[in-house]
């Protein structure tokens, strides 16, 4: 073939990802949820299966074709607490965690059994939303040293100062961090300017480059971060 074989730095692991957005149920009819499309967790089991990973992809809401690969196991999941019971169900068997999915921070307090009907008492709703578990953190205080989490940080402001508490605060070994709704805004874009945060090294700024080529080089330090810990 005219095209080199990827290498295969990720042979013999086991990679767990998400991707996608949470839909948080207001009824039956109407749910809470947001703008992810799911591209960058879906580019990221692509680009770990090229590189010999076992790939399981837990995906909520996606706007984006899903891998069809014998070495990409898919989930789906709708809810934030679906979210969490499917990565507590799987994590122990992986070797990396990776947090690519958009999770709702917040969820309506209680959903309805029925839907909510128009009234014509009042023209205003107000839903009461509770906080969601937070995935990363909790799952990364049960994480052993052989296994490497990365999480990602979508800032509108304050980029590096926001990313940095999440690595500390999360627990993660890796947080890639970017930059939302700003002209080189992540969401629905095609290319992505990623900045990496890890506990030992300066914050590390790679240039904009498509979201396929962000999630092969996140990979490939995955790779290197799972070597080291052998
Ligand atoms: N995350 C998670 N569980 C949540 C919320 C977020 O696991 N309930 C993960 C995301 O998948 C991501 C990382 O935490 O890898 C950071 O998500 P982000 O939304 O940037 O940060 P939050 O901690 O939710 O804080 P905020 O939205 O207020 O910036
Ligand atoms: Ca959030």
């Amino acid at each position: 073939s005219l095209l080199a074989p990827a290498p295969q730095e990720l042979a013999g692991k086991r990679v767990l990802i998400t991707a996608g957005g949470t839909r948080e149920n207001i009824d039956p009819v109407r749910f809470i949820g947001n703008r992810s499309s799911g591209k960058m967790g879906v580019s990221l089991a692509t680009a770990a299966a090229a590189m010999g990973a076992q790939v399981t992809l837990i995906v909520g809401q996606v706007s984006v074709g899903l891998p069809d690969s014998p070495q990409v196991e898919v989930v789906h999941v709708e809810s934030t607490e679906e979210l969490l019971a499917a990565v507590q169900d799987h994590f122990t068997k992986t070797d990396a965690l990776v947090m690519a999915a958009a999770v709702a921070d917040y969820r309506p307090v209680k959903a309805a059994a029925e839907k909510v009907k128009k009234t014509s008492e009042h023209d205003e709703w107000a839903i009461k939303l509770v906080e969601t578990p937070d995935i990363l953190q909790t799952v990364a205080k049960t994480k052993r040293p052989d296994q490497v989490v990365v999480g990602f940080a979508a800032e509108t402001q304050h980029l590096l100062a926001n990313a940095q508490r999440k690595l500390a605060s999360k627990g993660a070994d890796i947080i890639v961090a970017n930059q939302v709704g700003g002209p080189s805004s992540a969401f629905a874009s095609e290319d992505d300017q990623v900045t990496i945060l890890t506990p030992d090294a300066t914050p590390d700024r790679w240039p904009k480059m498509s979201k396929n080529a962000v999630a092969q080089r996140i990979m490939k330090l995955l790779g290197q971060k799972l070597k080291l810990g052998d």
